[in-house]
């Protein structure tokens, strides 16, 4: 009886030693990693970064590392950060991204010399006469170009200079620099570094047809006159009511300028009126998929020389300035969840790019 109950005991043994080894052997061969969206893109895939965030949340230090080939300063190379007095540039913020992206080999895309909503206090109360004011942007422009000069390639030159309707925006650079003022900052800028990538950038193209057209109209004029200029920013701050005709429209008009086009600070919102109590159901979710697969279709198909790439306004659904900026906290409107984990938009984005 004992040596009945040994030899099962053994075989026991046996036949669970086996199923260990076939589990280690099927563990052990080796295994197709899942493709990363950057992996299955033919352009850069970026973000807007916070320098803080990079070195004070492991995951979203992590998510920057892995999924992004191209960054943007989500804030610090604007005007009252980074040139916050007179005589005073204070780059360390800003170079804390550029060496991140160094160390990740990711492209640093400039955001943005001249706009309206980062004007600083010195600026606005700058005196002086017409020349004057020409000396205090060009010289903005040219000192953070050539600091960067090597490091960032391209930059957003001047960002929203227009209203919906198509109008100029009233600004203190058009009152101070003239209704010419756009053409001056890209010429300045190209004058620092003849081969950096210049940019006009923008919101809701895909919105409003007039402001659409305003930009293609102001590129044109600036081809006419030889005023430099290599790329139009479709911010595409959007939300799942756009209809996708809108969205296609925007990229192709666009596209027929010729010009590289970047899809520059994409977010698509799904609690666009803030509704309290919101809940992001799986019908919204796959709204919003179908909202970014057409983004990303349609992007794909315009001419690689054009494609500048698709870069998100920040990195997971918490770290959205949707959230902080408008004080919507039941907003979700990026790639990654509140623990930085991919929804799933993410691998139906992957697959549709692997097509
Ligand atoms: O860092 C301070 C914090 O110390 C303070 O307690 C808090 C109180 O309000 O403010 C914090 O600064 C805020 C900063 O974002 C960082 O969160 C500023 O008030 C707030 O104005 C700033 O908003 C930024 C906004 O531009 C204005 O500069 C957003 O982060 C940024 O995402 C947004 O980005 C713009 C693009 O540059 C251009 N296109 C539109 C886009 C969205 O507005």
């Amino acid at each position: 009886m004992k040596n009945q109950i040994f030899i099962l005991l053994v075989g026991v043994i046996f036949l669970y030693c086996n199923s260990k080894n076939e589990v280690t052997e099927s563990t052990s061969k080796p295994q197709t990693t899942p493709k990363t969206l950057k992996e299955t893109l033919p352009f850069p895939l970026g973000a807007s970064l916070s320098p803080t965030k990079l070195f004070s949340i492991a995951a979203y230090r992590k998510t920057v590392d892995a999924e992004f080939s191209s960054v943007t300063a989500e804030n610090m190379m604007k005007m009252h950060i980074i040139h916050p007095e007179t005589n005073r540039y204070n780059w360390l913020r800003a170079d804390t991204i550029v060496n991140v992206a160094k160390q990740n080999k990711q492209r640093v895309h400039g955001h943005a010399f001249v706009w309206h909503e980062s004007t600083p206090n010195w600026v606005k109360g700058f005196q002086g006469d017409a020349a004057a004011w020409d000396s205090l942007i060009k010289s903005h422009i040219q000192t953070i170009l050539s600091y960067y000069k090597g490091k960032i390639g391209s930059w957003d030159v001047v960002n929203e200079a227009f209203n919906d309707d198509g109008t100029w925006r009233n600004s203190v650079y058009r009152e101070k620099l003239g209704d010419d003022y756009v053409a001056k900052c890209f010429k300045w800028a190209r004058e620092a570094d003849p081969s950096v990538l210049l940019f006009y950038n923008d919101f809701g193209q895909e919105s409003s047809e007039k402001k659409l057209q305003a930009t293609l109209d102001m590129v044109a004029d600036f081809k006419k006159r030889g005023i430099p200029i290599d790329g139009i920013g479709l911010q595409m701050h959007t939300h799942i009511g756009i209809s996708d005709a809108r969205i296609t429209n925007a990229i192709q008009k666009s596209v027929e300028t010729g010009l590289k086009i970047h899809i520059s600070e994409l977010d698509v919102a799904v609690n666009q009126n803030n509704t309290a109590n919101f809940i992001y159901t799986d019908a919204l979710k796959n709204q919003q998929s179908d909202k970014f697969l057409h983004i990303f279709k349609t992007y794909r198909q315009i001419p690689q020389a054009q494609q500048f790439g698709i870069t998100f306004w920040n990195v997971c659904d918490s770290d959205s300035w949707l959230r902080s900026y408008f004080k919507r906290p039941l907003e979700y409107p990026l790639l990654f969840d509140d623990n930085y984990d991919r929804k799933p938009v993410y691998d139906k984005l992957v697959a549709e790019m692997q097509k």
